[in-house]
C-alpha cells in the first residue's frame, strides 16, 4: 500500500466513520487481498482473488476438503473490513431460497385471524442472503459455499442473478439491483459438475495442496512458536502418509492441524514420532486417517516390515 493508501485505509477502518461515507472512500482505494495475519495465502491464490474483484465476477474455488476455501472467503472479507454474508448450501437448498421467500401460510393464517399485517405483502418476504448482499450498506463478500451439495438446477437458476446483480420480487413488484457488487466467493468440492454457462460467468482457483513451505506457515499461523525438530518431523511423517500409495483419503491443512494440537496437547517430542516397522501407525492417527480401510492399510505395511511373521 502506498502512503496515501495507508492514511485512507486508517480512515475507512475508524468505526466512528459514519457507514456511506466510509464506502464511498473505500471506492478510491484500490482493494488488493494479500492474505491475512491469520491465512496464509500463495501469490496465485492473491492474484485469483483480485482478478476475480476487477472483472467484478464470482470466484470459484475448488480444492481438497480442508485446504481453506471456506476460510478464504472470510479472510477476504476480514482484509478488505467488508461485511460478510455465508450463504451455506445444502442438498435441499433452491436458488430462490438466496432471493427470497413468500411465507403464503402464514399470510393465510394472519388473513383468518383478521390481523392488519395481511394487507402488506411485504410482511411476508423473508430477504435471502443474495438479497441481503445486494442492499448492504456497503459493498460485502458474499460467500456461497459448497455450491456442489445443491441439485444441478441451483448454479443455473442463479445465472441472471449473478450477471446483472438484480432480480424481481414478483409479489411486491420491486426489482432489488446491488448497490455495490458485492465480491462472491464460492466454494466447490467437486461433488458434482457445475454447468458451462455457470462456469463462463465465474474466474476460476483450485487450491493446490500446499507445498512443505507453505504448510509450514500455515503451522506458525495456528500453532505460533511449535518447536522447529517437532514441527519437522511431524509434517516429514505428514508428507510420507499422504503419499502412501493405496490411500483412500489423504489427509489435508486442517487435519495436519489437528494432529499437531493433538501431539502439543500430549507433550510429544520428534523422537515420540518415530516409527518403526512393528509401528508404522502414526501417533494419534485418528486425527489423519479417517476410515478403517486406511487403518488396515497402515497395519499391513507394518506386518510386511516385520517380514509377514
Ligand atoms: N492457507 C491457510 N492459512 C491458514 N489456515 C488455513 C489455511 N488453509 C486452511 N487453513 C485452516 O484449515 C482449516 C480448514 O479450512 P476450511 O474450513 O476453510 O477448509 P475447506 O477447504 O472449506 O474445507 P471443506 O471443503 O471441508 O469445507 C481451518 O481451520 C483453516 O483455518
Ligand atoms: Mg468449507
Amino acid at each position: 500500500m502506498s502512503p496515501p493508501e495507508i492514511i485512507l485505509r486508517r480512515y475507512v477502518d475508524d468505526p466512528e466513520r459514519p457507514a456511506r461515507l466510509t464506502s464511498q472512500i473505500k471506492g478510491f482505494v484500490k482493494m488488493q487481498f494479500t492474505g491475512t495475519d491469520s491465512y496464509v495465502a500463495t501469490n496465485d491464490l492473491n492474484m485469483a482473488v483480485n482478478a476475480a474483484m476487477t472483472l467484478q465476477r464470482p470466484l470459484l474455488v475448488k480444492g481438497e476438503p480442508g485446504t481453506g476455501k471456506t476460510e478464504l472467503a472470510r479472510q477476504v472479507g476480514a482484509a478488505l473490513n467488508m461485511p460478510m454474508i455465508e450463504w451455506n448450501v445444502k442438498s435441499t437448498t433452491k436458488a430462490q431460497q438466496g432471493l427470497y421467500e413468500y411465507d403464503a401460510v402464514s399470510r393465510l393464517r394472519d388473513s383468518q385471524l383478521g390481523d392488519e399485517r395481511v394487507n402488506n405483502v411485504s410482511n411476508y418476504i423473508k430477504k435471502g442472503k443474495l438479497w441481503q448482499a445486494f442492499t448492504a450498506p456497503e459493498r460485502a463478500v458474499l460467500l456461497i459455499d459448497e455450491i456442489d451439495k445443491a441439485d444441478i438446477e441451483f448454479p443455473n437458476d442463479l445465472l441472471q442473478e449473478l450477471d446483472r446483480m438484480e432480480f424481481h420480487v414478483y409479489e411486491t413488484g420491486e426489482t432489488i439491483r446491488a448497490q455495490h457488487r458485492p465480491v462472491i466467493i464460492i466454494t466447490s468440492n467437486n461433488e458434482k459438475e457445475l454447468p458451462d454457462a455457470f462456469l463462463r460467468r465465474c474466474f476460476f482457483h483450485y487450491i493446490r495442496f500446499p507445498d512443505q513451505d507453505t504448510l509450514r506457515k500455515i503451522v506458525e499461523v495456528h500453532h505460533t512458536g511449535i518447536k522447529e525438530t517437532l514441527l519437522t518431523a511431524a509434517l516429514t511423517q505428514f508428507y510420507e502418509i499422504r503419499e502412501t500409495a493405496g490411500l483412500k483419503k489423504k489427509p489435508s491443512t486442517s487435519e495436519v492441524l489437528d494432529w499437531l494440537k493433538l501431539l502439543l496437547a500430549e507433550d510429544l517430542t520428534a523422537e515420540d514420532l518415530k516409527r518403526d516397522g512393528a509401528n508404522a501407525l502414526p501417533k494419534l492417527h485418528g486425527a489423519l486417517l479417517k476410515n478403517e480401510q486406511d487403518v488396515h492399510l497402515f497395519e499391513r505395511l507394518a506386518f510386511m516390515a516385520r517380514g509377514g511373521r
